[in-house]
């Protein structure tokens, strides 16, 4: 495979095809797992800490402690970028469960495994920057922050893998999920935000959600920006009336959204502030 990714496994740097998880393992059988998507920016690690940070809060939702300190962490990474002949890598950080008896109960898994994936940077295509990315409100609703709650980042994103496809099938880029009460929480796998005159709103976490690390990093960068940017609960009615609409991620950065099932918003072209908060993320990554 050409540009396959390594696998840092504990004991070393391996092709993908080579690396192995237990078939017994929790995270395989049951999604069992937390991660995190980390990228590179001036070809180091681009706020490795706030995600690190996030992974022992995911873990601890699901009742795990990663048993790896921060620095053993950090140092497999390294040796995993220097094995990786790319500017700009994109790593995935998996902390599983570990192999057990066939029960739910995690108690019988004695040996977490900590997996780290490396590769070239994926880049989306340049058009959805300049025009703007297509979404779609799908039907299917983010997950209930009483069931799983959407705060941890686990291996287990099939809801959000499904809501993508059906995004696809509708034309669109990426879907946007409503909550049960019909308000706005996210994107499949990026933050979602509004600006009305100038204002940015994104919903608040208890609306089920992830804390995306660009998200926390816009609510304090934009404001220093001289933008305003607050969390606000925001219905149907109030998406569809935004001057502009625009995703944040770690790999995406900032993507401007110009349709909405297949109405533009606002003049249908990327708006002031998106391009602003792109800017600001680009000089995020530049002086990392
Ligand atoms: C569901 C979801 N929301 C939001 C984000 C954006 O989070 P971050 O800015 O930490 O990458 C992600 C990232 O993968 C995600 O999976």
């Amino acid at each position: 495979m050409t540009n396959e990714p390594l696998v840092h496994d504990g004991t070393g740097v391996l092709p993908a095809h080579e690396a192995r998880v237990p078939i017994l393992d929790h995270g395989f059988l049951f999604g069992d797992s937390v991660y995190e998507v980390v990228r590179t920016a001036s070809g180091r690690p681009f706020m490795l800490e706030e995600h690190l940070d996030r992974m022992r809060r995911s873990a601890a939702m699901i009742y795990f402690e990663m048993p790896w300190p921060d620095a053993e962490i950090r140092t497999r990474m390294l040796d995993l970028r220097a094995a990786l002949p790319f500017q700009e890598c994109y790593f995935r950080i998996v902390a599983t469960r570990g192999p057990g008896p066939i029960s739910l109960l995690p108690d019988g898994c004695t040996e977490p495994g900590l997996y780290l994936i490396g590769m070239d940077l994926p880049r989306f295509p340049a058009r959805l920057y300049t025009e703007g990315c297509r979404v779609a409100v799908v039907r299917r609703l983010r997950n209930d922050p009483r069931a799983l709650d959407p705060r941890a980042k686990t291996g287990n994103y099939l809801n959000n893998m499904l809501g993508l496809v059906e995004a696809r099938k509708q034309g669109a880029e990426d879907a946007l999920f409503l909550n049960h009460e019909g308000h706005l929480t996210e994107a499949t796998t990026a933050n979602a935000w509004i600006v009305e005159k100038g204002r940015v709103v994104t919903p608040p976490v208890a609306e089920g959600l992830l804390q995306g690390i660009t998200r926390e990093w816009l609510l304090r960068k934009l404001p220093e920006a001289g933008i305003p940017a607050t969390e606000g609960v925001i219905d149907l009615d109030r998406l569809h009336r935004a001057d502009e609409v625009f995703l944040s991620g770690t790999v995406k950065g900032v993507m401007p959204v110009t349709a909405i099932d297949g109405k533009p918003v606002g003049k249908g072209m990327p708006g002031a502030v998106a391009l602003r908060g792109m800017d600001l993320y680009e000089m995020a990554l530049a002086s990392n």
